[in-house]
């Protein structure tokens, strides 16, 4: 097998980056096809932390390809940041090592401005984006009027198309949103200078990804967000402006069906939502709290409160079928230690009716009431636990159980974030 999708399959921070370094040790090639600065995925090496936004989170081990596809909109002023802070600690310094997709979007001032003063006039409806500009950036693409990374590298076109872009959005700006009109020349300069250092990784990566894909090289196709914040099946409109789903791959990395050989789904031991929107097995009390505490519960890019609560199996079952999930990670279980007992949503009843899957509006989902199964829990610690057999009964008990429930095999268990907290059941994924 020489292509591996990695797909979150709940509302994100599900422990993607951590996934994708461990198994970024087997691979050519990492590549990110959807989502934007969004996206935080964190990875710790040797007790220390690295958090990526826009590059692979492949990008701690030596020579391997990174690849922003063109699925990505990309923010340049992030994506340098990133990468100064990467090439000071000596990687990524050959261009050759990270390739931007020329047909990427470009993430333009005038998108996040629009997305934060959207989200300030909502007011309590606020759909609690991340405010980094994403929704815009995918709509300004659909509306054909997106800046690709092709069109920023050619001076004249850049200019034509920026000089229109802002003149409407400084109408919207100004009129609509009631928000200070932006500044072309600004803008235009500070952007020759993004350019001018991006401008040797930007390639055409589809058919560089197909052409090491047919030579057998293994690529890692690394999800932003999760499947319940994809913008067609998720928890609409409380969901993210992309497909975060593993089909989302051909489209945004340029690859074609037959090259995805394999999905692995990441999902923690319980469940996480930052921003608003439905969630049904959310926990207010001190569970809640306990689950914040010991997971360190706080958004990677915003640094907000994440609400918690138990793992749902319903789900995890719809996000199985739509991603065609063929592997499990289960993240996290450690921070489950300590309570007397842990529960999992089996099933959602409404009016009564019962739910095996995510209904598709968020007013049912509001309003469902989720059937739980309790199990025992545990109370001793599991982060320097390296195998099935030495977990304590009970969390083994746990782990078995969402395997059944879920229906596909578990072949990785996380105890801790560190790249060696991690028990492999099954040896090798590609
Ligand atoms: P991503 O967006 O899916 O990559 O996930 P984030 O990095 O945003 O959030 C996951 C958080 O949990 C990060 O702080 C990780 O370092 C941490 N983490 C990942 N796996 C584990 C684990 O098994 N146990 C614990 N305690 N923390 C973990
Ligand atoms: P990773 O890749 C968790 C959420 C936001 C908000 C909604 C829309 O780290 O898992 P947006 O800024 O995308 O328009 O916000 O989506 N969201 C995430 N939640 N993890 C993420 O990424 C997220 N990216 C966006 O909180 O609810
Ligand atoms: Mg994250």
């Amino acid at each position: 097998m020489s292509t591996l999708v990695v797909v979150g399959i709940q509302w994100g921070d599900e422990g993607k980056g951590k996934v994708v370094d461990l198994l970024a040790r087997e691979a050519d090639i990492i590549a990110r096809f959807q989502g934007g600065s969004n996206a935080g995925h964190t990875l710790v090496v040797g007790g220390k932390k690295t958090i990526v936004r826009l590059i692979p989170s492949g990008v701690l081990h030596d020579d391997k390809v990174c690849v922003i596809g063109n699925g990505v909109v990309v923010d340049p002023q992030v994506l340098i940041e990133e990468l100064d802070t990467l090439q000071q600690q000596g990687r990524l310094l050959d261009p050759a090592l990270l390739k931007i997709s020329e047909t990427a979007h470009v993430i333009m001032p005038y998108h996040q401005a629009i997305d934060v003063a959207r989200e300030r006039l909502r007011g309590e409806g606020r759909l609690g984006t991340t405010g980094r500009g994403i929704g815009p950036a995918y709509e300004d693409k659909m509306a054909r009027v997106g800046i690709r990374f092709v069109d920023f590298l050619d001076d004249q076109v850049f200019q034509e198309q920026l000089s229109r872009n802002l003149q409407e959005k400084n109408l919207y700006l100004g009129e609509i949103l009631k928000e200070q009109a932006l500044d072309y020349t600004q803008i235009f300069d500070s952007y020759r200078r993004f350019r001018d250092r991006l401008a040797p990784h930007v390639t055409n990566a589809s058919r560089y990804l197909h052409q090491e894909i047919v030579k057998g090289r293994k690529v890692l196709f690394e999800g932003a967000q999760g499947t319940m914040l994809d913008v067609d099946h998720g928890t609409y409109p409380y969901v993210t402006s992309s497909n975060t789903v593993s089909g989302a791959v051909c489209s945004g990395a340029g690859i074609a069906p037959q090259h995805i050989h394999g999905v692995i789904g990441i999902s923690k031991a319980y469940t996480t939502r930052v921003g608003s929107g439905p969630f049904p097995t959310e926990l207010f009390g001190p569970e809640g709290e306990k689950l914040r505490r010991d997971g360190g519960e706080f958004g990677t890019v915003t640094g907000r409160p994440r609400r918690c609560g138990w793992l749902d199996a319903v789900v995890a079952r719809t996000a199985v079928r739509l991603n065609g999930v063929t592997s499990l990670a289960l993240t996290k279980i450690d921070v489950l230690s300590g309570l007397p007992t842990v529960r999992i949503c089996t099933g959602y009843a409404y009016q009564g009716q019962q739910y095996d899957e995510v209904p598709a509006s968020v007013h049912v989902i509001d309003r469902i009431t989720p059937v739980y199964e309790d199990l025992p829990g545990w109370s001793e610690p599991l982060s320097d636990i390296r195998s099935l057999d030495a977990l304590p009964l009970n969390a083994r008990r746990y782990v078995e159980r969402v395997e059944q429930l879920v229906n596909v095999p578990i072949k990785m268990v996380s105890v801790g974030a560190g790249r060696e907290e991690t028990i492999l059941i099954r040896p090798t994924f590609f």
